[in-house]
Order: C-alpha cells, then structure tokens, then sequence
C-alpha cells in the first residue's frame, strides 16, 4: 500500500538525535537555540521561538499578540482544528468565514463581512502548502486596524511574490508533525519581527518565568526537546530539496491526471506552493467510490477535511452563519500521496489507477 504520507530520513537524523542523547543534554539546550536561530534566518524573520507543537504555537502566539475574552479572531472555515480550537484557548471566539472554491483559501470578502467591534486578528491558513491571499489580508487588517496571524503549519518553504511565509504577519505558527514538509516528531515554532512578542512568547513556553523561578504571569510548558530540535535542524537543512521533490510529484499528477469527474489543484498568482498535499475534487458525490478503488488498487489517501470547522459539534452553538462553499469542498476533497520520496513507479500506478476509475 502506498501511504498517504511518509518522514524523510536518513542517517543524518539518527547521528544528530544520537549525538544529543550522548552529550546527555535532551532539553533546554543549544539544539534549540541553533534551531531557533537557523529557522528565523531561513524565514528571514527577527526572532523564532520553538514549541512542542503546531497548536501551543498557535496558542502562544495569539496569546503574546493580546488575544483575550471578549475578543473575536476570524479563521476560515476550512482548515484543520486547532487554528479556531486555539482562539478559544485563549478565551477568545473564532469568528469562522467561508474559503474560495478553486484556492481552498480564506475568501477576503467573507472577511470583510464579518468584522466587528470585537475584532481583534484574523488568522490566514496557508492550507495545503499554498499561500492564502495575503495581500488581500493585510488590506482588510490595515483598514480596520486588525493583527494578522499567519497559520503556516502545511507551509514550510512556501512564498508569496518571492518573501517566505511566515514573515508577513505579527507571529506564524508551524508544526513539525510527522506528516508535515518537515518534522520534529511533534513539534512546533513561532516566527515574529516583533521583539517584545518574541519575549513574551519565550515567558509563556516557559512556565511565565522571567528568570528562573521569578514568575510574572501564568504560562506553559510548551518547551520543544533539544532531541526534536537536532531532528529539526537536519530536516531543515533538506527542506528545499524535499519540497522540490514534492513539486515535482504534484506536476507529475497534474500532466497525467485526465478524468472528467476529478478538478485538479491550481497554483494562485503569485505564490509558490509547496504540495504539502495535492488535494483533488471528485464531483457528483463519487468521492468515497473513489476511496473504495483506490484502497483496492493499493493507493492511500486521506480527506482534508471531512467536516468544516463551523459544523464542528463543539462549535454547534456558536451561530456561526453556514459557509457553503467549505461543506461543498468537504464533500468533495481527496488528498492523494505526494510525499517527496515517491517513486516513478508509484507515482504512475497512482495516475494510472485514477485515470482506470469509473
Ligand atoms: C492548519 C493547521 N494548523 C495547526 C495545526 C496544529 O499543529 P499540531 O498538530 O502540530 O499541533 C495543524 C496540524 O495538522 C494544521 O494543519
């Protein structure tokens, strides 16, 4: 069976991780810190700060950026989870708008519509590994004094008109899980030009401590190991090469992928998208048909994601209004293996499978 997706690694990553074991300094050490600063240089921002995952990143972020009760952050419906699940950590409301149907990006104009006094940020999800309609963004936040929050968990490497994502808003959040462009096993980091966000971010991972044992406020233990750190470093080093390689598969896919039920992903002006997943649409409510023969045929696959966030139970009594076009793509949507290490072979028994589908 081929998986839905598969961690690159080699060598490189067992000497680092055995390294760190052998120095016998597995937290809080300089694995970390080098980490932190080589991730700030790639994203060509001021300052990292790592985390143990994507969602305290997020939680972190928002929290060092202000957010609070009372507040209102708008996200789009579609994405995953813990981009509206980490507004409400905070106490604040997630404020969920509808996506654009061809991009899967959070629809600008929906935005608009949905700003109130309470307003506080809007989160742009960078989903599948291409760039959300930033421009756009940083107009509506500009016109109504909004922060802007850039969820880059799929989007390590990704540009929009040449800049890294990750460094146009006041903080981006990634996550380093182990089906993402690169991993930390779990893991997570938090990009800002911001110095006194920087700071605060680095108290609240730490337990709210200024110096050690002098507390200023209640935080976290939200610390990334200094064994995920070295993983991170490695896989750091190959990001550019593992997202050329996933490029090179999502074309692949899109020149050899001739079925008149399937729409394939387009790239937006502007933007280099870095295939964290090549999500297609499959029409007339064939999705799970499709599910069905390419299980049979050896292929895995995956829906991102099945439910939009607003229809999510725990969000049943936020009056949320619908978001039509995210329940369509939800019905819709088929992510299909475009790991960096696929195979020719694999990649055409893909191609060749769907193409045989009817
Ligand atoms: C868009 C998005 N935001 C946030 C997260 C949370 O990251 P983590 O799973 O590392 O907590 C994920 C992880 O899948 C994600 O895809």
């Amino acid at each position: 069976m081929i998986p839905i997706a598969h961690p690159v690694f080699d060598d490189n990553e067992i000497d680092a991780v055995s390294a760190v074991i052998r120095s016998g300094v597995i937290a809080s050490g300089e694995q970390v810190l080098s980490f932190e600063k080589e991730f700030a240089q790639y994203c060509s921002t001021l300052d990292a700060i790592a985390t143990n995952n994507g969602t305290t990143a997020l939680h972190t972020g928002l929290l060092a950026c202000g957010i609070h009760q009372g507040d209102e952050v708008i996200v789009p419906s579609f994405t995953f989870f813990a981009t509206a699940s980490s507004v409400s950590m905070c106490g604040a409301k997630p404020i969920m708008v509808d996506v654009c149907e061809e991009s899967f990006e959070i629809n600008p104009d929906a935005i608009v519509e949905s700003v109130t006094s309470k307003t506080k940020a809007i989160i742009g999800v960078h989903l599948f590994g291409q760039p959300c309609n930033i421009a756009a963004i940083l107009d509506v936040c500009e016109d109504h004094n909004l922060i802007f929050i850039e969820d880059c968990a799929q989007a390590h490497g990704a540009e929009y008109h040449g800049k890294k994502v990750g460094s146009f808003g006041a903080i981006g959040c990634f996550s380093f899980y182990p089906t993402k462009n690169m991993t930390t096993g779990e893991g997570g980091m938090i990009t800002t030009n911001d110095v006194s966000i920087a700071e605060r971010c680095r108290r609240l991972i730490n337990h709210g401590q200024e110096k050690k044992y002098l507390h200023t406020e209640i935080g976290y233990n939200y610390r990334l190991t200094d064994i995920g750190a070295a993983i991170g470093r490695v896989q750091l080093r190959k990001l550019n090469v593992m997202n050329q390689k996933r490029n090179n598969n999502a074309s692949f896919f899109s020149r050899n992928i001739h079925h008149p039920d399937i729409t394939l992903p387009t790239i937006q002006e502007g933007c280099s998208h870095v295939f964290h997943q090549y999500v297609i649409r499959v029409r007339d409510n064939k999705r799970d048909d499709l599910v069905s023969w390419l299980s049979e045929h050896g292929v895995g696959t995956a829906v991102h994601y099945p439910i939009p966030v607003n229809e999510q139970p725990v969000y049943s009594d936020s009056q949320n209004p619908p978001c039509p076009v995210s329940s369509k793509l939800a019905k819709e949507v088929l992510s299909l293996p475009v790991y960096p290490d696929l195979s020719e072979m694999e990649l055409s028994h893909i191609c060749d499978s769907i193409n045989r589908w009817s």
